[in-house]
């Protein structure tokens, strides 16, 4: 039976660069679709960047482009990295699309309809300078817990305790320093604390064909039994403006939440490929629909997807999502992937090293199975694993075979030898390695592949063709050996195409056979179609590139310098939710390009904090000839004191009351005259200033405390 099936990958946000951790996600559902695409399925897999949200709007204003420009930019890049890694999507779109909108309003009006859209006020924490409200990531302060400083709004990373962002004791806005205040607005809830939410999920997710058992059993701790309190809260689905995202039907200056129209970025997605195939959307997404939808996430954001997602879809009038299939974290070494330690590598850099991504995805493969445990890349494993499974003993049989198949014997194979009991072994272990792929149990898959392969190598070394070929009168002998040995490297092949489709293709090209399907276990080489020259399949790995690669990801910024008060931080763009799906991280700094000694990233220039200052009180200093006492005001970030040598130029009373820029947080320095906690820019040529002085004045507008991008 033709199964057909829609398959997605989480979307990535479009904020930052695709690396490894993000790489186990896409490989492995990559292995997946491809593997069901040779079964014969008709398979749809769809994915798009991830578009909308706080951190993105953000990330383009300090960048100086609009956010459009940052998502198409993004988009790009990792459509780049995904192609260069094979993975093979039907498309890969964005949710900033038409068809996104269109599909997120109406599943909004529905859930309207059906009586499960509520609004209510919320009281949140708001940027007064920035006139925004902040999400819990971008509040900072102290752990109402522990006490440690510089905590996010959400959790302690020094003690872990979780809360809400006002029980922080000394709350800054870390998109401009300033104290927030708290402020009140209405937001829109999607009701799934209603009773007939509660019972959906409670169904949905403790069916025993669905969700994973880890997940299952996570989720019940949700939804509760039937009887139970249930313990879930109705989601808060809306953002006040500023916000880059789609405008909620009839609510002006409301946003969706950014988790809102995500998913329903699988169908847009999905959407396109239907427009273009000509297949008939409404069919594939109707409750009752005969097709199969999987979605492969990462376990950070499993509640989305099992809760949320399903819940919309049903009371919207969908299907449901037949199963989620989630994973762990990626770790390096046994670490968090880490930029000082080099191993957070990105995709790019990766395939710019010149690292064979078929390397990575046997990698990934040999690891992968289906639990939510983190799987763990050891650098030394892998190049010691791919050079021993995939070139010692994979490529090792064509190698050691094929040419004398070409050279002796026409390239024709020895119809007879194909009975061998060796290829009836091989071929037999068919329907075991597809139980295995069927069931995500990649690392069982490759196990079994790799005894296999031993198998024909224990073959090939006892019948020693390179012997055969020198003696007399054993031509027959040798044509057997290498024909039972091409037509297990076939099936190898075969078994592995999922995982090695680029190895695959060249196979198939030296086979001069048709792509290889799952139905062609059976149809052996023929000897009326003679195999071409063999061609070189797959390259060792070099420690040296590993090493290369390493040093290419690490990241030695100089620490910066201290802020001469807690509360003057730079933006940082980072996820409001956990983030992103696959990756373990340790650091959630933007990936900012190579830089050379000619130029500086833009996060070198970000970790300057240029703010607009008041000169509230400018007065001589006794015993200074060049330097003047300036008291700044710096709005919400109070005030501060700071010695400038603007003597020659300006007259105190002359600056008081205007407005400058300042750096605030420049480590504070001890003078004689007292402590300066900053700096005041000011113009001047070559000389430093003895042919003039000039401070920086900001246009009408600016505030006290603003940032300076
Ligand atoms: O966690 C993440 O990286 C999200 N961008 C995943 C979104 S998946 C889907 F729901 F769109
Ligand atoms: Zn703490």
């Amino acid at each position: 039976m033709t199964r057909r099936l829609l398959v997605t990958s989480a979307l990535p946000y479009a904020n930052g660069q695709i690396h490894i951790g993000h790489l186990v996600e896409y490989i492995q559902t990559d292995i997946w679709v491809r593997f069901q695409r040779m079964r014969g399925h008709e398979v749809w897999y769809a994915c798009a960047d991830d578009t909308h949200g706080t951190p993105i709007m953000l990330r383009a204003e300090s960048e100086g482009i609009t956010p459009k420009q940052l998502i198409d930019r993004v988009w790009h890049e990792h459509k780049a990295d995904f192609d260069g890694f094979g993975v093979s999507f039907d498309n890969f779109g964005s949710t900033d699309c038409d068809e996104n909108r269109e599909l997120a309003q109406g599943i909004y009006r529905n859930l309207r309809a059906a009586g499960l859209i509520e609004t209510r006020d919320v009281e949140q924490f708001y940027d007064p300078v920035k006139q925004m409200f902040l999400p819990d990531r971008f509040v900072k302060g102290e752990c109402p817990k522990c006490g440690a400083a510089d905590q996010y709004g959400d959790s302690c990373e020094k003690c872990g305790a979780t809360y809400s962002p006002t029980e922080l004791k000394r709350p800054y806005s870390a998109v401009s320093g300033a104290v927030p205040v708290r402020k009140a607005s209405e937001h829109h809830f999607f009701k799934l604390s209603d009773p007939r939410c509660e019972a959906f999920l409670r169904d949905w997710t403790q069916a025993t064909d669905r969700l994973q058992p880890e997940a299952r059993n996570k989720m019940r701790e949700w939804v509760g039994e039937a009887g139970d309190e249930s313990k879930l809260g109705d989601w808060d689905i809306s953002r006040d403006a500023p916000y880059f995202g789609f405008e909620i039907p009839d609510a002006p200056g409301k946003y969706f939440y950014v988790w809102l129209d995500a998913p329903v970025g699988y169908y847009a997605s999905f959407q396109r490929i239907c427009a273009r195939e000509g297949l008939d959307f409404a069919e594939w997404t109707r409750p009752g629909s005969a097709t199969e939808q999987y979605h492969f996430i990462g376990k950070d954001i499993l509640y989305f997807h099992t809760l949320f997602w399903p819940a919309m879809l049903n009371f919207a009038g969908y299907r449901t999502p037949t199963n989620v299939f989630a994973h762990g974290f990626l770790t390096v070494d046994g670490e968090k992937m880490s930029k000082s330690r080099g191993t957070f590598i990105t995709a790019a850099s990766y395939l710019q090293q010149g690292l064979n991504p078929e390397w990575l995805r046997y990698y990934f493969a040999a690891k992968l199975n289906a639990s939510l445990e983190d799987i763990d890349l050891k650098l030394e494993d892998f190049v010691a694993r791919v050079n021993s499974d995939l070139v010692g003993k994979y490529v090792n049989i064509a190698s050691r075979c094929a040419g004398f198949l070409a050279k002796r014997f026409d390239g024709r194979v020895d119809a007879a030898a194909l009975a061998h009991p060796l290829v009836a072994e091989l071929r037999g272990a068919a329907d075991e390695i597809a139980t295995l792929y069927e069931a995500r149990e990649f690392a069982k898959a490759m196990r079994r592949v790799m005894e296999l392969a031993d198998g024909v190598n224990v073959f090939v070394d006892s019948e020693k063709p390179w012997e055969l070929a020198k003696l007399e009168g054993r031509d027959a002998d040798l044509h057997r050996v290498c024909t039972v040995a091409l037509e297990c490297f076939r099936l190898l092949t075969l078994y592995l195409k999922p995982v090695l489709p680029t190895v695959a293709e060249k196979v198939e090209a030296f086979l001069d056979v048709p792509p290889l399907a799952w139905g062609d276990v059976a149809k052996g080489l023929s000897a009326d179609q003679p195999v071409k020259a063999y061609q070189h399949l797959m390259q060792r790995i070099d420690t040296k590139l590993i090493d290369a690669l390493v040093a290419a990801n690490r990241q030695t910024l100089a620490p910066a310098p201290a802020p001469a008060t807690k509360p003057a931080k730079a933006a940082t763009p980072v996820q409001p939710a956990p983030s992103p799906s696959g990756a373990a991280m340790s650091e959630t700094a933007p990936d900012n390009a190579q830089t050379d000694s000619a130029h500086i990233g833009i996060d070198d220039f970000a970790k300057v904090d240029l703010r607009i200052a008041r000169i509230a009180k400018a007065e001589h200093v006794e015993g200074a000839d060049k330097l003047l006492r300036l008291q700044l005001d710096l709005g919400p970030m109070g005030t501060r004191q700071v010695f400038a040598g603007i003597k020659s130029a300006y007259a105190p009373e002359a600056l008081e009351g205007r407005l400058t820029v300042m750096v605030a947080n420049l480590a504070p320095r001890k003078m004689k005259f007292g402590i300066s906690e900053g700096m005041v820019l000011a113009a001047s040529d070559e000389t430093g200033g003895v042919t003039g002085l000039f401070i920086l004045s900001p246009d009408n507008g600016a505030q006290p405390g603003m940032k300076v991008r």
